[in-house]
């Protein structure tokens, strides 16, 4: 299981299947806030559903196309990061994350993007990293602005929220330009 500390307190582990529990409970408890800007939050309303997202996430590891980690502060499981749609050739993965309301506001999902940012262009050999995000989530938008990534545009109608169309900002960083 890989695990990448981000500080005393933080830490990501590599989802297995027996955090489906904690990850459901999390999903579940903040179901209202997180479903504002996640479309399948809706549709992940029993622990099944976390467990075969785990599974689904370690067939992607093994695959190298994907590694979804567990956000722990302390002995909580508060949320998830992910590296996906990870390009062998371009060198290149989008990160994505959710965490639980009664741990927002708390720079842990920060730290943890700085964590695991290092980690992918230091041991993955990544050269690019992405975030994409629907224009209207500020909270999600201050994530790469507060890391320093560049804006490189705004796809039109390039996602659907709640049965409408709706645009995506996609920020990158460059290997070359992280501050280690
Ligand atoms: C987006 C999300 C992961 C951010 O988590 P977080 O715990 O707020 O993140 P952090 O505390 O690490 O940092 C957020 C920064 O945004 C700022 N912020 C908080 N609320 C904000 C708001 N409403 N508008 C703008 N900025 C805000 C904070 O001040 C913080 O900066 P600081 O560390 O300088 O104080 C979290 O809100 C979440 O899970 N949202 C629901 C799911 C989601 O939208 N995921 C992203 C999909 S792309």
């Amino acid at each position: 299981m890989l695990e990448i500390k981000v500080n005393d307190t933080i830490s990501l582990k590599q989802l297995q299947p027996e955090h489906a529990p904690m990850v459901f409970g999390q999903i579940h408890t903040s179901r209202k806030t997180l479903r504002r800007f996640l479309p399948w939050v809706d549709y992940n309303t029993h622990e099944e559903h976390s467990y075969r997202f785990i599974q689904l996430m370690q067939r992607k590891a093994d695959d190298q196309e994907a590694i979804a980690f567990g956000m722990w502060e302390n002995k909580t499981l508060c949320g998830v990061l992910d590296l996906h749609n990870w390009d062998h050739q371009l060198q290149k993965a989008e990160i994505g994350y959710w965490i639980g309301e009664e741990y927002q506001g708390k720079g842990i999902v920060s730290a943890s993007c700085r964590a695991l940012i290092t980690f992918a262009f230091k041991n993955l050999r990544l050269n690019k990293i992405e975030i994409r995000f629907i224009l209207q989530n500020e909270r999600s938008a201050m994530i790469p602005i507060k890391l320093g990534f560049t804006k490189e545009g705004t796809l039109r109608h390039s996602a659907k929220l709640h049965g409408q169309y709706v645009d995506t900002v996609v920020m990158g960083m460059l290997k070359a330009d992280w501050k280690y």
